[in-house]
């Protein structure tokens, strides 16, 4: 296997955009398009504020997370039959496909579909039953990952995690995300420590707006092994060496990072500087359909942006395949897979 073999500056997209590949942070319900959101609303009888997919897609200007939030909330708010959940799922499981992704781990948001009425099952077995047929029939293989909504309570999770313990085997873990700054990830330290009790693999949104402190805090109180987003980290030196030394991977997600104005353009993004300090960097989407892209126009773009290299490409797929919550054999064929695509490649 030869990575270090130099690949033609124009050969680059297309290189990227085969590569084997995994996706360690999408929100699903951030994967909802404005034609399903429409088509959704129609089938379940439920008014939005928007009378047309533009005029939904024109609102999609956002100044920073909260503005994003506000208008996600919204577009999951036609989510409301366990086959909504499965067709959502589906569309996006084809479309990471085509993208060469070969494993997905989803994040979801129980409680504000709860919040509506909609039971837990309805959520989890939609979901679930979208991850069973793709597959066998895309032979992509993805997981569940629980979050809990961190503007809300410690107690709202813990309600949330007893009402998902029925389904416990399709989970693989659990997370947290919503507005990050005035919620620390210390506010859910008893919730994580029952999760890591009862065997959840742990991740948590920190230092995508909020400060160095909660990343440390994430690693420290809530015990993660993923930090989601983390960019924040390269403003403190002692925290980028402990996340090398533990080789913590962190879940970046470009386009969101550009479209949230956390940074000014791609150019400026951080994603060089964090691998070049050894941190166990990796590209995702986070919100696909709201922030104009999936995993390869994320690639291409900040590749294009940062001018990376095949090198880079190489440590990131093989990051995101080993910062994943797959069990360890099937780990090593995805690797197995990304090594002969590159002896391969030309
Ligand atoms: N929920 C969906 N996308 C999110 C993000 N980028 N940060 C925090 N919570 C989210
Ligand atoms: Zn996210």
């Amino acid at each position: 296997m030869n990575p270090l073999k130099p690949v033609a500056a124009e050969r680059l997209p297309d290189l990227l955009r085969r590569m084997p590949k995994a996706e360690l942070h999408i929100h699903i319900e951030g994967s909802l398009e404005p034609e399903l959101i429409f088509a959704l609303a129609q089938r379940n009888g439920v008014a939005l504020p928007y009378a047309s997919v533009e005029e939904l897609r024109s609102a999609y200007a956002f100044t920073n997370l909260q503005s994003f939030l506000d208008i996600y909330y919204a577009g999951a708010s036609v989510l409301l039959k366990e086959q909504d959940f499965y067709d959502m799922t589906r569309a996006y499981l084809l479309r990471a496909a085509q993208d060469k992704v070969l494993h997905a781990e989803l994040f979801f948001d129980p409680q504000t579909h709860m919040a509506r009425g909609v039971g837990m099952e309805t959520v989890i077995n939609g979901l679930h039953r979208a991850c069973v047929d793709a597959k066998v029939e895309l032979g992509i293989s993805a997981s569940l990952i629980l979050c809990f909504l961190r503007h809300l309570s410690e107690e709202e999770a813990f309600e949330t995690l007893e009402k998902a313990l029925p389904f416990r085997d399709k989970l693989i873990g659990v997370g947290l995300d919503s507005g990050e700054l005035g919620n620390p990830p210390e506010k859910f330290a008893r919730v994580f420590a029952r999760c890591r009790a009862l065997g959840f693999h742990r991740v948590a949104h920190a230092g995508e707006e909020g400060p160095p402190a909660y990343v440390w805090t994430a690693l420290d109180v809530l015990k993660v092994e993923r930090v989601d987003h983390g960019v924040q980290a390269s403003q403190d030196a002692a925290l980028m060496q402990r996340l090398a030394a533990d080789r913590i991977p962190l879940t970046v997600c470009p386009l969101s990072n550009l479209k949230l104005c956390v940074f000014p353009n791609l150019a400026h993004h951080n994603l060089r500087q964090l691998l070049d300090a050894g941190l166990v960097a990796t590209i995702n989407s986070d919100d696909p359909a709201y922030f104009g892209g999936y995993m390869n126009d994320n690639f291409t773009q900040t590749f294009a942006a940062l001018t990376l290299n095949a090198r880079h490409a190489y440590t990131l797929a093989r990051n995101s395949f080993e910062a994943s919550f797959i069990e360890a054999s099937a780990r090593q064929l995805y690797v197995d897979r990304l090594n002969e695509f590159f002896e391969t490649f030309q």
